[in-house]
């Protein structure tokens, strides 16, 4: 079974990712760590020496490779990741996947990212809570129509992460 974690950046998927991964003694994978462990550079670094559409690439390529192995994992994915080429088709036609999307809140996301936003180049420039917003808000409206099509939406505002991996549990179950 390869259970992929889909959403937002600043929506949890890696924090969710590792604890699901306990429990159902998976291996964790992050897709963001697979690329920089290969290109020997942090994504800022990738984005600022090579720009995105050369790390949209290479994300491409490692989510191809991740998703042909035989290996039953927890993937988190990045923020952009289902939203580009073909890679949603892929990961949906690839076997034993489960697609989940955590879904937070507008709000809540402003909040998180407004102080991590060092490691994501997408926002850097957005430096007050209302420009963010903003930004989230239209990236939201592109992005949902990918998001959405995950076989599992969560709605994550208010919820603990034990609580998440429980319904996802549940889910799989
Ligand atoms: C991106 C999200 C980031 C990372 C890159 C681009 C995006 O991952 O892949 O900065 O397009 O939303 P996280 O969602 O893990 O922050």
């Amino acid at each position: 079974m390869k259970i992929i974690l889909i959403g937002y950046m600043g929506s949890g998927k890696s924090v969710v990712g590792k604890a699901l991964a306990v429990q159902k003694q998976l291996p964790f994978l992050d897709l963001d760590e697979e690329i920089s462990r290969r290109e020997k550079k942090s994504i800022p670094e990738i984005f600022s020496d090579a720009g995105e559409i050369y790390f949209r690439r290479k994300e491409a390529e490692v989510l191809k490779e991740l998703l042909e192995q035989e290996a039953n994992f927890v993937l988190s994915l990045g923020g952009g990741t289902p939203c580009y080429g073909k890679n949603l088709e892929l990961i949906k036609n690839a076997a034993h996947t489960h697609t989940v999307f955590l879904k937070t809140g507008l709000e809540e996301l402003t909040a998180r990212l407004i102080k991590e936003r060092e490691n994501r180049p997408l926002i850097q420039e957005f430096d007050t809570p209302a420009l963010l917003n903003d930004f989230i808000r239209k990236h939201l409206f592109e992005r949902n129509y990918y998001y959405n099509q995950s076989d599992l939406s969560l709605v994550t505002d208010d919820k603990s992460v034990p609580q998440l991996v429980t319904e996802i549990e549940n889910y799989l179950n």
